[in-house]
C-alpha cells in the first residue's frame, strides 16, 4: 500500500537552507525506495521572514503547518535579529509559539556518542568509553517557560520582574507516559529529575512519576536532583538511559548533554503533541544545534543532525519505520567509514574531511 504524505519544511536562517538541502535530497530518495510519497511545501521562518513580512512566523507558514502532517524545521536566530523586540525575535517569536500552538509538550532530544566519536567530545576519554547513547525527554509547553502570572512591574520604584514555574497533574501524567513508553523500547530505566527538595511543582512531579510507574512495571524509575543530575552527567553518562524532566530543567541539560557528546551537529530533535490512534503524532523536528551563523553559507556545516531529524519524523509523524531505519544505518555507515565534517573531524589517518553537500552524497550513496 502507498501512503501520501504531508509536510511543512521550514529551513529558516543560517546553515537551515544549506542542511536542510541535504535532508531533501534524502528524502526524495526514500519515497522512491520505500513506496510512498511527501508533498513538501516550503515557508519562510525566523529571521528570513522577518527580513521579508516583518514578522518570524507569518500566518501564511502557520496555516502551512496546520495542514500538514509534520514540520521540518532548520534552525532560526542571528546576530541581525538579537535587538528586536522579544516577541519579534526569531526564537521567541517563532518556535516558542510553534511549540504552544501545536501543543508539542513531548520534546525528544537523542543525545548519543558513537564509538567511533569519543575523541571528540571534551569528556576525559575515560569516562566515555565505548559511547554512550541517552534519551533526554523534556516537557516543552509547561512550566516557567509559559506559566502566569510572568512579567514586569514597579514595586516601591523599584523594577521587579516575575516568572511562574507551575505544572497540572495531568500535564505531567502525560510526559510521564512518553519517557516510560520511550524506556519500555530501550534498556527499561528512567530517570526522572526534579528539584523536590526545593520546589513544590517538583514535589507534584515526583509524585506522579511513582504514580505512572505503576502501568509500567518493567521499567525502573528512578529520581535524582537537577543539580546531582548535571554532575553525573558528566561523571557517569555511560549509566544513563532515559531521562525525563520538566522544560527549564531539560532546556539545561539537553545542552550539556549535546555538549558531551561531542557531535551537536549530529543530533536530531522531535517535539510531539498528543498521539492519533494509529500511534502517529504531530510533530516538529529539528536539529539541536542552532543556526550556527559563523559558518552559514560556507558549505561546511555537518547535515547529519537535519538529515536524523528527518529519520524521525518518517518514524514518529509518518508511520515510514522502515524508511526511518534505512536512513539512521546509512548514516551510521557513512561515520564508520570515516566521513568527517569539521566539527566531528580530528585528523585521524582514516578519515576523510568533507563538506555539507559531500556528506549528504556520503549518506545517499550508502541508502
Ligand atoms: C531550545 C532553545 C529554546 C528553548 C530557545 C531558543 C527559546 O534553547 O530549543 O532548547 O529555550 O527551548
Ligand atoms: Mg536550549
Amino acid at each position: 500500500m502507498s501512503h501520501k504524505h504531508r509536510i511543512t519544511i521550514l529551513a529558516g536562517d543560517g546553515i537551515g537552507p544549506e542542511v536542510m538541502a541535504e535532508a531533501v535530497r534524502i528524502l526524495a530518495a526514500v519515497e522512491c525506495t520505500c513506496g510512498f510519497t511527501v508533498a513538501r511545501t516550503e515557508h519562510l521562518v525566523g529571521g528570513a521572514a522577518i527580513d521579508a513580512t516583518g514578522h518570524p512566523l507569518p500566518p501564511e507558514t502557520l496555516q502551512a503547518c496546520e495542514k500538514a502532517d509534520a514540520i521540518l524545521f532548520g534552525s532560526v536566530g542571528g546576530p541581525k535579529w538579537e535587538n528586536l523586540p522579544p516577541d519579534l525575535q526569531p526564537e521567541r517569536g517563532a518556535l516558542l509559539p510553534l511549540r504552544k500552538h501545536f501543543g508539542l509538550f513531548a520534546n525528544l532530544r537523542p543525545g548519543i556518542c558513537l564509538p567511533a566519536l569519543t575523541h571528540a567530545s571534551p569528556v576525559k576519554q575515560e569516562l566515555i568509553a565505548g559511547g554512550f547513547d541517552v534519551l533526554c525527554v523534556r516537557e516543552l509547553t509547561g512550566g516557567v517557560y509559559f506559566g502566569a502570572p510572568k512579567g514586569r512591574h514597579e514595586e516601591n520604584g523599584e523594577p521587579v520582574a516575575l516568572d511562574t514555574m507551575i505544572y497540572k497533574k495531568s500535564e505531567i501524567e502525560r510526559i510521564a507516559r512518553v519517557a516510560f513508553t520511550a524506556a519500555m523500547g530501550r534498556k527499561k530505566r528512567l530517570l526522572s529529575v526534579d528539584k523536590a527538595n526545593v520546589l513544590a511543582s517538583s514535589v507534584l512531579w515526583r509524585e506522579t512519576l511513582i504514580e505512572i510507574a505503576r502501568e509500567f512495571p518493567e521499567v525502573e524509575l528512578s529520581h535524582m536532583y537537577v543539580d546531582n543530575a548535571a554532575m553525573q552527567l558528566i561523571r557517569r553518562p555511560g549509566s544513563f538511559d532515559v531521562l525525563v524532566t520538566e522544560n527549564l530543567f531539560g532546556d539545561i541539560l539537553s545542552d550539556e548533554l549535546a555538549m558531551i557528546s561531542g557531535s551537536l551537529g549530529m543530533l536530531p530533535s522531535a517535539s510531539l503533541g498528543t498521539c492519533n490512534s494509529n500511534g502517529l503524532a504531530f510533530g516538529m523536528y529539528e536539529p539541536s544545534g542552532g543556526s550556527a551563523p559563523d559558518i552559514a553559507g560556507l558549505g561546511v556545516a555537518n547535515p547529519v543532525a537535519q538529515i536524523l531529524s528527518l529519520a524521525m519524523l518518517l518514524r514518529f509523524s509518518l508511520g515510514e519505520g522502515a524508511a526511518a531505519e534505512a536512513i539512521e544505518n546509512a548514516v551510521a555507515l557513512t561515520i564508520q567509514e570515516g566521513f568527517r565534517t569539521a566539527d566531528i573531524a580530528t585528523g585521524l589517518p582514516h578519515e576523510t574531511q568533507v563538506g555539507t553537500r559531500a556528506m549528504g552524497e556520503a549518506v545517499l550513496a550508502r541508502l
